[in-house]
């Protein structure tokens, strides 16, 4: 639980994350009686009264949380909970006057860095100089942490100063996300699946992160990252690492860190030319996004007109370990796809002889489908016999999610996230040994990017991507399963 009373400082306290989000997702654990007494400080770099704040936050709640939790006796109350702070975040000087409103420094404090990574340290530091940090306090880092191994691991050294490991939360939303806790309770709760988590059963693993989504008002930001930054180096080699990992001997952090740095060692380094025989990237052009036409990538307001940034990428992994020697990991994720899904499909070998007469051979093999969004669930695609005359087989899908699982309203991956680390758990954030092998996985790809400096493959919005990215799997005579 969280000890009481808690002080969470909110740094980006009215930017992008902390409105669509950590804000909504605070509301959502104090109305569930989960945040107990404490404080939430927004700091922000607009100017701005307490009221007009107050105004920003409940705009931002009925934005982005459904009408259904809103109501008005709980909005007063959580209210209550919240002030805010404008500050110059790179001035030492202006700590001090944080200082004064803050408690004494033995309170369970948390930091949330939601400001860009580059000022981690002028944080951490005016901080420590203020007397802010005590043995209660912790931080949390939003990803990305750096640009690159280099500078990852500089801010890992530098925030290290000022944080002992144990109280630096790297935050990755996507493992509070209901669906991959189910991958974990799915995966060690039942010997049926583990038994077949292995290249003697499995053939491929295919792990989508799409987007229906332009680059929005994140251009700022998104010309320095793109989707290799963004989405790649840590969401999806995180949700790959929770479907390959071995089992960790108990639910504990460093058990299951462990196991999953273990991943990241075993990735078969992409270098050279395999770079483009395993690794594509794309940008999104003009087309038609749900419904209504969209400007191409290059023509978003604070793009650059001729960006080679990449807004998809889409790549052919491998594990080098007993387990999964020879099996192929597809991963795609980009901006503007067909439709917003994220789904992680685990596709089991065939028979080795039917007896059946099957016309469609390849789509019958077993399959274990882990949707994480827009709606959550998990399926298993067997075949069945088709009524009637005759003996011929069917796919159908078993739905491993009983109705009244749904009843219950799915927690938002940032509520459990930020109630783990206001409680102290770090079991779902990041180690900086894990941070840092994925960096240096996904190294040398960058650098191949910036030395080539070509445009990425331009793909319609609304579509699945480049046609390079169908090739990846043709080649191996595979089709993404929307495809199939
Ligand atoms: C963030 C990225 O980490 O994840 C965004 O910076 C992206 O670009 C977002 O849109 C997607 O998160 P979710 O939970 O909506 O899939």
């Amino acid at each position: 639980n969280i000890q009481s009373p808690f002080e969470l400082v909110l740094f980006g306290g009215l930017g992008d994350l902390a409105q669509r989000k950590l804000l909504p997702a605070l509301y959502l654990l104090y109305r569930d009686g989960r945040l107990p007494e404490g404080r939430i400080i927004s700091i922000t770099r607009q100017a701005l009264d307490h009221k007009a704040f107050l105004d920003v936050v409940r705009s931002a709640l009925r934005t982005h949380v459904s009408s259904e939790y809103l109501e008005e006796k709980t909005w007063q109350e959580f209210s209550a909970l919240l002030s805010c702070l404008t500050m110059d975040i790179s001035d030492l000087a202006q700590y001090q006057i944080l200082k004064a409103m803050l408690a004494p420094v033995d309170v369970n404090r948390m930091c949330y860095l939601a400001t860009g990574s580059d000022l981690y340290t002028p944080v951490c530091r005016g901080l420590e100089e203020a007397g802010l940090i005590g043995d209660n306090t912790r931080v949390v880092l939003e990803k990305p942490i750096g640009h690159d191994l280099e500078s990852a691991r500089a801010i890992n050294e530098s925030v290290g100063q000022f944080f002992p490991e144990s109280r630096i939360f790297r935050i990755d939303h996507y493992l509070g996300k209901e669906t991959v806790q189910n991958l974990l309770v799915l995966r060690f709760a039942n010997s049926l699946f583990e038994s077949q988590w292995n290249q003697h059963f499995i053939d491929h693993i295919e792990i989508t992160i799409a987007e229906s989504l332009g680059v929005e008002k994140r251009a700022g930001f998104y010309e320095q990252v793109g989707a290799m930054r963004d989405m790649f180096q840590n969401h999806l080699l995180q949700l790959l690492c929770i479907v390959a990992m071995e089992p960790p001997a108990r639910l504990e952090t460093d058990a299951v860190r462990d196991e999953k740095v273990k991943v990241l060692k075993a990735l078969k380094p992409i270098v050279g030319d395999a770079i483009n025989r395993n690794v594509v990237r794309g940008q999104y052009d003009a087309g038609v996004s749900e419904g209504k036409p969209v400007p191409p990538y290059r023509d978003e307001p604070g793009v650059h007109h001729k960006s080679n940034t990449e807004t998809f990428v889409a790549a052919r992994v491998e594990i080098e370990n007993w387990r999964w020697a020879g099996v192929p990991f597809y991963l795609r994720t980009g901006k503007r796809l067909a439709e917003r899904a994220c789904e992680i499909v685990v596709t089991f070998k065939e028979i080795p002889h039917s007896i059946f007469p099957l016309q469609h051979k390849s789509t019958m093999a077993n399959r274990l489908v882990f949707r994480l969004q827009p709606d959550e669930g998990v399926r298993l695609m067997l075949c069945e016999k088709r009524v009637g005359p005759g003996m011929s087989v069917r796919p159908m899908n078993l739905s491993l999610n009983p109705a009244n699982h749904r009843k219950a309203r799915v927690p938002e991956a940032y509520e459990r996230l930020l109630f783990d680390a206001l409680s102290g758990n770090a079991t779902l954030f990041l180690r900086n040994d894990e941070l840092l092998e994925a960096w240096r996985w996904v190294d040398p790809i960058l650098e191949h990017w910036k030395e080539v400096d070509l445009r990425p493959e331009p793909y319609t919005a609304g579509t699945w991507g480049p046609a390079a990215s169908t090739l990846l799997l043709a080649r191996d005579g595979r089709l993404w399963v929307e495809n199939s």
